[in-house]
């Protein structure tokens, strides 16, 4: 196998973008980071996207964007799994370079979720839970999620005002981040007085629906050394039941674990090691859980790190950096590529007023469904 590194990255601000297609936010994202890289072909393009289908009407997005982006011919195809649809092409794409099998290869992740009217987004989201078991009994995806923080909060005696500062975090460093959806810092008392979305989870628990792209450009580490931004140390993916009530503890996500484990140990490192965590905090309970099983805190422990400012820039386990998923914002299919753009933002010195001092290992974790499949990378400076 061989090493691969990222030698460039490109983002679409995050938004609801009703003036740009699908095509357009996938085309600006890859031109982007083909500037970026300093390349001006690529072997082979991978489209992170989990909703065109449905809230589009278009799939084959493989072909549509190498074909607008100018790249006509070359191989292309769309990789889907739910909510982690970019991390999973990106996991392609390492594959494909670490195997041989392509030099240059594009990892796009886009989604356009705000071209629809009543609740056929949230429908469609709900595709990403078991159709059979769930969501025939007319729960949605966020429903989903209030049960497992409803149950969290009753196992470990938790308050809903200890995940504030999940939120609060998430808003901060979204101010200062350009290609954030939210850009305003949100308050501990603006948290609790929220409008409730799915009991216990309200609007600032939440991730936002809305649209946008990003793109790395992966290439081997022998050939393109003088390019390379950062090193793939890690890329692992690990599954669980779409089911909820299958799992083996509904609060304990075990393939957060294995995924984390996994990733670890092709890394080399420990939790000990990671300087900066881009974790999947769709809503809050997604990161106290990750936190938890990712090996940051005990069980019942990953609020005390939000409680505690330990999530912090500055803190021991800094989270969500450019606002994470709650803040820059969760275009599904596009989020794992947005983490990882992050990442690279991190480990070059390029965060702005969010940087991490002297952060060398950062790690990102992507999550389709509510914890059924787990994809992690992790990234080293150069
Ligand atoms: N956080 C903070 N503010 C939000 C927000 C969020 N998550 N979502 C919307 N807003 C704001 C909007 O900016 C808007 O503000 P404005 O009135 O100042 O312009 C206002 O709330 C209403 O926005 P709207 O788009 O009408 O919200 P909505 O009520 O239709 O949807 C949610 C809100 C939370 C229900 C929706 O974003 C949602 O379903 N999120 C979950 C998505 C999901 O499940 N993703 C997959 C997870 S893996």
């Amino acid at each position: 196998m061989r090493d691969v590194v990222i030698i460039g990255v490109g983002q679409t601000p995050v938004g609801e973008w009703w003036d740009k297609s699908l095509r357009q936010l996938g085309h600006d994202a890859v031109l982007a980071a083909m500037a970026d890289a300093g390349i001006e072909t690529a072997d082979a393009l991978y489209v992170g996207n989990m909703l065109s289908g449905q809230l589009v009407g278009q799939e084959h997005l493989g072909a549509l964007i190498a074909d607008f982006v100018g790249l006509r011919g070359i191989e292309a195809m769309k990789v889907e799994a739910a909510c982690g649809s970019g991390a999973a092409a990106l996991r392609v794409g390492v594959m494909a370079v670490a195997s041989g099998m392509h030099d240059v290869v594009l990892a796009c992740g886009v989604e356009k979720m705000t071209d629809t009217i009543g609740g056929v987004t949230t429908t469609a989201l709900a595709t990403a839970a078991d159709q059979e078991y769930e969501v025939s009994q007319g729960i949605s995806f966020v429903g989903l999620n209030a049960l497992l923080m409803r149950r969290y909060m009753y196992e470990f005696g938790v308050q809903h005002e200890a995940f504030a500062g999940f939120t609060v975090n998430a808003h901060r460093n979204g101010a200062h981040n350009p290609s954030a959806m939210f850009q305003s810092p949100v308050s501990e008392a603006a948290y609790l007085k929220a409008g409730m979305i799915a009991d216990p989870i309200n609007l600032m628990d939440s991730s936002p629906v809305c649209d946008g792209a990003a793109c790395v450009v992966l290439a081997p580490a022998d050939r393109f050394r003088h390019r390379a931004k950062v090193r793939v140390l890690a890329s692992a993916v690990a599954t669980d039941s779409l089911a909820v009530h299958d799992r083996r503890d509904p609060v304990a996500l075990d393939a957060v674990a294995l995924s984390s484990q996994r990733a670890y140990g092709q890394a080399r490192v420990t939790p000990a090691d990671i300087h900066l965590f881009e974790v999947h905090d769709a809503f809050s309970i997604m990161s106290a859980l990750s936190l938890e099983a990712a090996g940051f805190a005990p069980r019942g422990a990953g609020v005390r790190l939000a409680m505690d400012g330990e999530i912090a820039i500055s803190g021991r386990i800094p989270i969500s950096t450019m606002g994470g998923l709650k803040a820059r914002g969760h275009p599904v299919g596009a989020t794992g590529v947005y983490q990882v753009v992050e990442l690279v933002q991190q480990l070059t010195g390029q965060a702005g007023a969010n940087q991490v001092q002297g952060a060398t290992i950062g790690m990102a974790q992507n999550i389709g469904g509510s914890g059924a499949t787990v994809i992690t990378h992790i990234l080293s400076a150069i």
